[in-house]
């Protein structure tokens, strides 16, 4: 990251603490690494992610169903998944500094380097190289690559290396008493295998049809052995999941239909699209036959946010196996080829994945600005704008009277009781308007409203326009409707 990238990322680090988005957790005792809390605005903001995911992909979505699943599960159900034996990251040791990294890590951060020297066809090498090697999980080609391109420990400067390893991301705890016998299980690290496992459950009691999906939002937790960069890597973080289960040779096409489907959802927050991109996977995980992700330009470069993956009938024909109940589903369509019903079959499955918290990173790091406005009299000043999506700001509207007297609250305390059924609505009469407005844009509120002395005259109040700072006068009787014209789905 350059410097002023690394400056931009802390400020908007530093913002979410002190606006109340984001916390380190058990920060009285200096802070758990990788963990993190939201705060007031945080859960708010964050909740209306959630919602929006939620509602575009079970309300917008006829065939799209929802749960939700225990975050515990049968161990074996991840010895059916494959995380036992293969949920692992090539780790390398550095002798001199005793710090531990990625391999993969520390290789695109030496592409990163290439290309900021302006080196772009070395840095395409060295990565398509890389690709190679771990899809062969080659790990001493690997290492011999860290040498060719004289790659070091940050902290020590040496290219002293110990073998690379895999290491098992899977948290593990007891379940029952010690003193009786007790079984180790794992802290989920994805949530889709409780989509799996209910596979049959809900397609019944649903009265599902394939091709259909179920959609779950909720924890996984993964032992992330480097975990930088804010909330971008947790160990505890939140997954928006939703398995399509489609029939046997139709899965090209509805891969390529939720690519786009997902980036679509990700435009109709009013993303720039030039900020986003997909990058194909070359290395596919265990269960997938094809797999991109959808990369957003955070600032400190082009990253994952969504994964889009082909499973086949991977996970269902494993669960089928180990559990040693059928999970088959039987499809009285006619296939025209025959002119008989398609029959039994074990699904197909495409997932889409995405990641809560680094959504939630996207739109905070997309959404902060420090911005310099020349007034009127040219003069300048400046302010801190969140320019969060009106529909899934944390409030809404603002409410505030210019002064806390003259029956103006009286009048603003009913606005806030019509609207505040409808959506979040924040009340305020303490300090200048100006630096309420100030406030207000810190937090990412789209719309304040002001009630002045004229406002008892004729019913018109201000409302001011977060991102353009526009001001116009309407009656009173109309914010509530303009509010919802800009926060409906
Ligand atoms: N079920 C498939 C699956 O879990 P993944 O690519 O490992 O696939 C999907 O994860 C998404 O979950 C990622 O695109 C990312 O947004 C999010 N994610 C994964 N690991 C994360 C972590 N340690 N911290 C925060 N988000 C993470």
């Amino acid at each position: 990251m350059s410097t002023a990238t690394e400056n931009i990322f802390q400020a908007i680090i530093s913002h979410a603490k002190e606006y109340g988005f984001v916390y380190q957790s058990s920060e009285i005792y200096d802070g758990l690494s990788a963990v993190y809390d939201y705060g007031p605005y945080g859960s708010e903001l964050k909740k209306n992610i959630k919602d929006y995911w939620w509602k575009s992909m079970t309300q917008m979505h006829q065939n799209i169903v929802g749960i939700d699943a225990a975050i515990f599960m049968h161990p074996t159900t991840w010895k059916a998944s494959g995380h036992v034996d293969n949920f692992s990251d090539p780790m390398i040791d550095n002798k001199d500094s005793q710090k531990r990294y990625r391999v993969d890590h520390i290789i695109e951060a030496k592409a990163d380097q290439l290309r900021e020297a302006g080196k772009s066809a070395e840095a395409d090498a060295l990565l398509a190289s890389m690709d190679q090697l771990l899809a062969a999980e080659d790990f001493a080609g690997l290492k011999q690559l860290l040498a060719d391109y004289q790659i070091v420990c940050s902290v020590s400067g040496t290219g002293n290396w110990t073998d690379i390893r895999q290491f098992n991301l899977m948290f593990s705890t007891q379940l029952g008493s010690v003193a009786e016998e007790s079984d180790t299980i794992y802290l989920r690290p994805e949530t889709a295998q409780g989509i799996f496992v209910n596979f049959l459950n809900v397609q019944k009691t649903a009265r599902m049809k394939v091709p259909f999906g179920i959609a779950q939002i909720g924890k996984a937790f993964r032992n992330e052995i480097v975990a930088r960069q804010f909330i971008f890597r947790m160990r505890e973080f939140e997954q928006m999941e939703m398995q399509f289960f489609v029939r046997p040779g139709t899965q090209k096409e509805w891969y390529n239909f939720w690519k786009q489907e997902r980036l679509n959802w990700h435009l109709s927050l009013g993303l720039p699209a030039e900020k986003y991109r997909y990058h194909d996977h070359v290395k596919l995980a265990h269960y997938a036959d094809a797999a991109l992700d959808i990369e957003f330009e955070f600032p400190f470069g082009f990253k994952e946010v969504e994964g889009i993956h082909s499973r086949t009938d991977f996970d269902l024909k494993s669960h089928q196996e180990f559990s040693k109940k059928k999970q088959q589903y039987f499809d009285n369509d006619i296939d025209e080829a025959t002119g008989k019903p398609y029959g039994n079959y074990i699904p197909y499955v495409i997932e889409t994945s995405i990641g809560l918290d680094r959504m939630f990173l996207l739109i905070l790091s997309h959404a902060y600005e420090e911005e310099t406005i020349t007034k009127e009299d040219g003069s300048t000043d400046s302010r801190v704008v969140l320019r969060i999506p009106a529909k899934i700001a944390p409030n809404k509207l603002a409410i505030l009277p210019l002064v806390k007297k003259d029956g103006l609250p009286e009048i603003a305390r009913e606005l806030m009781d019509e609207c505040k059924g409808a959506f979040k609505c924040f009340y305020e009469e303490k300090d200048a308007i100006g630096k309420r407005y100030r406030r207000q844009d810190a937090i990412g509120t789209p719309f304040c409203v002001t009630i002045d002395h004229q406002t008892k005259e004729d019913n018109m109040v201000t409302i001011r326009h977060r991102d353009s700072m526009v001001q116009e006068r309407i009656p009173i009787n109309k914010v509530k409707e303009l509010v919802l014209s800009h926060i409906s789905y």
